[in-house]
């Protein structure tokens, strides 16, 4: 099965979340399941450097307001095709937002370019690679699935995967024919959303299949609250419509060999993992304790993620005699905050500002829990890496993270089986509880090497979740076989 994946971001190019990780992750996966993935990217500088030897396998003169290429070439396993569109993406830095933080005046016509291209790919117009299905990451490709619809046929199958419903892409309805969609688009069972056209509602109206990131992110997005105003088109489409949870790429993920980390450990030689601890509280200037219970965050700082709620748990996070290392980027109000915070307890809370990988693997092996108390979370991955590497994780009961720990009082402790702490409703007050519960846990040795053994065996990797993928592929290119 030949499958092009469309994405506006793919680890380890371009990354400003978990979306990049799981382009970046799955065709490997895939693979092993028969699926043969290309991913189109926008040609970014960094995209561009990362395929110096890239072919060009088609040349137009006009596209979208200027002169484009399409390239060929492979970087890092990945087979890509970019998106060389100068005027669109020859700009430095973040994907989506310029040096004053606001996104490009321009992101409609930047990312319809992007699914354009990707229809016209899904359409036949490179003979050396004609796939069976496209495949739409988030609001960026949002209109891949619209432009199939109304172009020529025949057309591949479409999926459409939401990594966050936050994040709808809208615009306004002036661009429809900026757009290439014709008038008839604009309608509620069309591109319309609230008198905007929004990209993301195009890809859930039009594509055949519609995923998200864990079963319970499927089941919140139908409700009217998680919906965030697509709840209604969610339920009515909920045939189509199913949960694949994340996995991480234990190769990039894998305390055994880390190059990130003090000291390597694993799930049968626990012990080296202290060096780890002492290494963090180095670097994060705290206190040199193996006693105190050190509490790690590894996170974009925005509403979504919680962390204001934790701003104000810091009081029990004190007086329970516990550390926090804290490694962020996001919300300015948040960031004072808790910078603010390091001042005012020194060697008790340590934070680094920004975004820094090689560190958010040393949170990982070296912080005693990992604390993830989101609102809502589609998947979330740190929890993942976390159980990984034996940092217990605390969470929120919400989306992935409420399909992917196990609770100590859901499960038998005895048994082995929880994973971590969870709490809701996602208050202050019940985020407070839960870290007293895990700090009790953290003092009874012999349950907590339990908890940590129990996540570092669970499985997270994709092998398993990119077989749900290739299954639901190969369902969707039956059913429109049978159809025709
Ligand atoms: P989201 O995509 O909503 O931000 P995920 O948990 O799915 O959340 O993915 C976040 C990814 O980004 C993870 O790979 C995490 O390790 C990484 N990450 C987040 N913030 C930082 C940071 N400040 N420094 C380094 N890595 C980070
Ligand atoms: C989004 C979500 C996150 C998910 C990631 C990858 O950024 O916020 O929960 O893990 O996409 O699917």
């Amino acid at each position: 099965i030949r499958v092009l994946a469309v994405a506006s971001e793919i680890y380890p190019i371009v990354k400003t979340g978990g979306l990049a990780d799981v382009a970046g992750a799955l065709p490997a996966a895939l693979k092993e399941h028969g699926v043969a993935t290309r991913t189109l990217v926008p040609g970014y500088p960094d995209v561009l450097k990362a395929l110096p030897a890239a072919e060009t396998l088609l040349q137009w003169p006009e596209f979208y307001g200027g002169p484009i290429r399409v390239l060929g070439g492979t970087h890092d396993g990945l087979d890509l095709f970019a998106l060389d569109a100068p005027h669109l993406f020859a700009r430095p830095g973040n994907p989506y937002v310029g040096p004053d933080g606001r996104d490009w005046p321009d992101n409609g016509v930047r990312f319809a370019a992007l699914s354009r291209m990707a229809a016209e790919i899904g359409q036949g117009t490179l003979p050396s690679f004609v796939p069976h299905v496209v495949h739409a990451h988030d609001w960026q490709a949002g209109l891949v699935p619209a432009y199939l619809h109304y172009g020529r046929q025949p057309r591949p199958g479409t999926v459409m995967t939401v990594h966050n419903l936050a994040y709808q892409g809208q615009f306004s309805p002036d661009m429809l024919a900026t757009f290439g969609l014709p008038q008839d688009a604009y309608a509620i069972r069309g591109v319309e959303y609230y008198g905007t056209i929004s990209l993301l509602k195009a890809g859930l109206q039009f594509a055949d299949r519609i995923t998200t990131v864990s079963p319970t992110y499927a089941r919140e997005i139908q409700g009217d609250d998680g919906g965030m105003g697509l709840g209604g088109l969610l339920r009515e489409r909920a045939g189509v419509l199913r949960g694949i949870l994340n996995g991480i790429d234990l190769s990039v993920w894998n305390p055994e060999t880390d190059p990130h980390i003090a000291a390597r450990y694993g799930a049968s030689h626990l012990a080296t993992r202290a060096a780890n601890k002492a290494a963090l509280q180095r670097r994060f200037g705290l206190e040199p304790s193996g006693e105190a219970l050190l509490l790690g965050v590894v996170s974009r700082l925005s509403w979504q993620k919680g962390l204001d709620l934790m701003l104000e748990t810091i009081p029990t996070l004190l007086s329970e005699g516990m550390q926090l290392a804290l490694l962020g980027s996001g919300d300015r109000d948040l960031q004072d905050r808790y910078s603010a915070l390091v001042q005012a307890h020194p060697g008790r809370i340590g934070v680094v500002i920004g975004y820094d990988e090689a560190l958010a693997h040393l949170i990982q092996a070296g912080a005693d829990a990992l604390a993830v108390p989101s609102r809502f979370e589609p998947c979330g991955l740190t929890q993942l890496c976390a159980l990984r590497y034996g940092a217990v994780p605390v969470v929120s009961d919400v989306g992935g993270l409420a399909d992917t720990v196990l609770d100590v009082d859901e499960v038998a402790m005895e048994g082995g089986a929880a994973t971590g702490v969870k709490f809701a409703p996602v208050t202050a007050e019940a985020l407070a509880h839960a870290l007293r519960k895990a700090n009790l846990l953290f003092n009874d040795d012999v349950t907590w090497r339990r908890l940590q053994h129990a996540g570092m065996t669970t499985d997270v990797s994709w092998n398993n979740r990119a077989g749900q993928y290739a299954a639901l592929y190969r369902d969707l290119i039956a059913a429109r076989q049978a159809a025709q």
